[in-house]
């Protein structure tokens, strides 16, 4: 243990249940020393915000040591911070406040590959093939008469070959970049690490870890084709992602790992917890990732996919609803993060965008479970969609000219003039620039103005936590017979019932007979004895 070890926050290990948790990008949130790049101290400095945001805990993406190529993701020293963030000290200060305050810190794992600047595989890099230095990653010879064809025919999430030559004419498998290496998870070695870098954290008082690639740590044995990619058939095998099997993701042998680090989470007192950002064929399978004996939750990213209509959005609150039963854990909802293109954008960009955007908020905050808030989606931003070429920094743009730098810009703060108060006093640089259409979208624009996003945020947030029939893991979904293209659901709790309509149908529809209006997403107004909803708009209405 830490000489700096905080004592945990409460003794409610259920806490993650219906936990409210805000994705910190780290890089993008708040500059302290105002280089251009978020850090740990601008954070620390920020935490009031997030206090008085409402919500219970933060996920901060990954502040380890790394080259950044893939925007931290590649990491080279799992137990300290880049100096690009901060410092451990830093970290424990932060999390020390943030404790204070009531904040729960979760931080990202990333468990399937390294950094090749990881002192493992620059160890592997030097020894020969069939070392055991090379036997903690995936290693292989080449196909063809010379070994110049790569072992099999696995593509990257980022485009291209899954596979790298090295020039003693042995391959290395990298389902991300190359500068990404995956580990092979059959090695002892392997698990005891990552076991050891659960317990530094734990050791020095966070809450939880969000799991990177959780469903991609255990590769097929033997490494079999796929049998189609992009360069065969013209079809990207991540296009399976979430829809169909693919060999190296999703095996059942990937389960034995969650079965063990269970226990390690289990030993330590406060409830901690672990998410799994995991990506499987069906509802079904994705639920076979969370339970008592493995992690806490899954993301929900069908709740991410589903489109703007009523039909799409039941659907999937249907399926994640019945599994969540079966296994006894609660759904994790999530609307946008930083692999994502913006749902204000999604969802149709401009105001139109907008207007649905803070009604999917006002959906997602009244559903059973927990929700995930991406930094920025409280604030309305949008994509920035016309980022420069020349300072996209995501891998995956150079290999597929896809880039997701789009939703990682720096968040606005204050002030007239971009980077808005990212950084410090005077402080310009942003390591991606701010729109100029985002002055109005700062937090100091829309503090204490009513009907603006920041507030309607804080609004729910409130709400959430005092309504009995919302709070905690109250109240079971009940649907509501509607008009078509309105959806309706109900949760009590004793006499007190709440309810959230969504108007998807593309048209005012009037409300009546669910109560008073506790919060809505656009102004309601008054039509008989009920409340006119207006298109694209969300409300909860309460009756105690
Ligand atoms: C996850 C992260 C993403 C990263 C990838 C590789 O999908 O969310 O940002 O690029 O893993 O680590």
């Amino acid at each position: 243990m830490t000489a700096t070890t905080p004592e945990p926050l409460t003794s409610d290990d259920d806490w993650w249940r219906s936990a409210v948790v805000y994705q910190v990008y780290v890089r993008s949130f708040a500059d302290a020393n105002g280089d251009g790049v978020g850090d740990i101290p601008g954070i620390r400095e920020r935490l009031p915000y997030l206090r008085d945001l409402g919500v219970d805990a933060l996920w901060l993406t990954p502040f380890y040591t790394s080259p950044q190529i893939d925007a931290g993701y590649d990491v080279a020293d799992y137990r300290d911070v880049d100096p690009l963030f901060g410092s451990l000290t830093d970290f424990d200060a932060m999390i020390t406040d943030a404790h204070a305050l009531g904040l729960r810190i979760i931080v990202d794992l990333v468990p399937n590959h390294t950094s090749s600047a990881h002192p493992w595989f620059t160890a592997a890099l030097a020894a020969a093939p069939g070392s055991p230095e090379r036997a903690r990653y995936l290693f292989a010879d080449g196909r063809g008469e010379t070994g110049e064809l790569p072992p099999n025919d696995w593509e990257s999430i980022f485009g291209g070959p899954a596979w790298t030559r090295l020039p003693d004419g042995q391959w290395y498998m990298h389902l991300f970049d190359p500068a990404q290496p995956d580990l092979n998870w059959r090695h002892p070695e392997v698990r005891a690490e990552f076991e050891d870098v659960l317990r530094f954290w734990l050791d020095r008082g966070v809450d939880g870890f969000r799991i990177d690639v959780a469903h991609g740590m255990i590769k097929a044995e033997g490494l079999p084709d796929v049998g189609f990619n992009s360069m065969t058939t013209g079809q990207r095998q991540s296009e399976l992602l979430g829809k169909g099997r693919l060999p190296y993701f999703d095996q059942d042998e990937v389960h034995e790992i969650y079965r063990a680090w269970r226990p390690i989470l289990d030993s330590y007192p406060g409830g901690r917890m672990a998410v799994a950002e995991a990506w499987a064929e069906t509802p079904q399978r994705l639920a076979r990732y969370i339970g008592a004996d493995e992690l806490h939750q899954a993301f929900s990213f069908d709740f991410l996919d589903a489109t703007w209509s009523a039909d799409s959005f039941r659907k999937v609150i249907d399926t994640a609803l019945a599994e969540s039963t079966i296994v006894g854990a609660p759904t994790t909802w999530v609307l946008s993060n930083h692999d994502r293109q913006r749902h204000v954008t999604r969802y149709g960009d401009g105001e139109v965008g907008l207007r649905r955007a803070r009604a999917a908020a006002l959906l997602m905050l009244a559903l059973p479970g927990a929700a995930y808030v991406y930094q920025g989606e409280e604030l309305g931003l949008p994509e920035v969609l016309d980022l420069p070429d020349e300072l996209r920094q995501d891998p995956s743009f150079l290999r597929t000219g896809e880039s997701r730098d789009g939703c990682r810009v720096p968040i606005p703060w204050s002030g007239e003039l971009a980077p808005y108060g990212f950084g410090p006093e005077g402080s310009e640089l942003s390591w991606l620039p701010a729109p100029a259409t985002w002055r109005g979208l700062s937090v100091a624009a829309q503090t204490g103005v009513p009907g603006s996003t920041l507030e309607l945020y804080r609004a729910a947030l409130r709400a959430r936590h005092e309504h009995p029939a919302l709070a905690g893991t109250a109240g079971g979904v009940v649907w509501l017979e509607t008009e078509p293209g309105v959806l309706a659901f109900s949760r009590a709790a004793g006499p007190a019932v709440l309810t959230c309509v969504v108007n998807l149908s593309g048209a005012e529809v009037t409300i009546d007979g669910y109560g008073q209006p506790v919060v809505a997403s656009a102004d309601l107004t008054e039509r008989g004895e009920g409340h006119v909803l207006p298109v694209d708009a969300a409300a909860w209405f309460e009756r105690r």
